[in-house]
């Protein structure tokens, strides 16, 4: 059983496309041109999502209170990592720390499983379950993790499959039913291949196929990622503070409004 999104009404829908063109033109000068347009982002228009959700990627609670106070907050991922980062151990402050993010920002909350056996994934991915009904579980691409992902969806329980680097993972993922896949681009970028190619890779995939799950762009390093990731066909980014202020930034913004500023200053005095 595939989890509750309005995806199943609309599966059949039969407006499915993916169109590639490949314009090339060889002018006089003998320069070959190449003009090649794709629709991607028809995988959010098919399943009646709604347009790129921005989450953002911390345990940090000043700057989750930064972003939603900017009116643009649709939820938040943490990993472990990020958990240690701010100094949140034990199982009970660690419980504790997601209520306080849950109370603060109404939309969906990443909670990363430490286990990475079957039965413990389950037995975690329960309780982060119970303590708030925004709460997704993240389950890390393994094996046990496939085998959970499925278990949860099965008890509608919400998954964000994590570490996911390939377009077969993320085929394995939809099939068991993940919510969200979470491919790290920067990760890959690091490795000298292209994160938002993989994006635009998976949202073909899921398009053409019809899988309901949601892309979230994950690992993001920059306001560009960002931008790149939506021409790409992500549903959701989860970026770090930096990366959605940096969106805001232009030289000529701040040259443009210094200088109305100045205009206005000076015609009424
Ligand atoms: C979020 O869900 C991921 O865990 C996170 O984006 C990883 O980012 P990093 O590659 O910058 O650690």
């Amino acid at each position: 059983m595939q989890q509750g999104y309005e995806v199943v009404a609309v599966r059949c829908q039969p407006f499915l496309f993916t169109l590639n063109l490949t314009l090339s033109i060889l002018s006089n000068f003998g320069a070959f041109f190449s003009l090649k347009f794709r629709l991607v982002s028809l995988h959010s228009l098919k399943y009646n999502i709604p347009l790129m959700k921005f989450f953002i990627d911390t345990a940090n609670l000043e700057q989750i209170e930064e972003a939603r106070d900017l009116g643009i907050l649709d939820g938040v991922t943490t990993n472990p990592s990020l958990m240690a980062k701010e100094g949140i151990t034990g199982d009970e402050n660690i419980k504790n720390h997601y209520k306080k993010i849950c109370e603060m920002v109404d939309g969906d909350i990443s909670a990363e499983v430490i286990a990475t056996d079957f039965d413990e994934m389950i037995k975690e991915g329960k309780a982060l379950a119970d303590i708030h009904e925004n709460i997704v579980v993240k389950v890390p691409m393994t094996k046990d993790g496939v085998k959970a992902i499925r278990w949860f969806t099965d008890h509608d329980i919400r998954t964000n499959c994590t570490l996911v680097f390939s377009a077969g993972q993320a085929i394995i993922a939809a099939k068991a039913g993940a919510t969200y896949l979470s491919p790290f681009i920067g990760r890959i970028d690091d490795m000298n291949w292209d994160g938002i190619e993989l994006i635009a890779q998976i949202a073909d995939i899921y398009t053409v196929q019809g899988f309901p799950t949601e892309i979230l762009a994950a690992s993001i390093r920059n306001p560009l990622h960002i931008v790149r990731a939506a021409e790409a066909g992500a549903d959701v980014c989860t970026c770090p503070l930096s990366s959605i202020l940096g969106l805001l930034k232009h030289p000529l913004t701040d040259i443009g409004l210094a200088k109305f500023l100045a205009d206005h200053k000076k015609a009424n005095s």
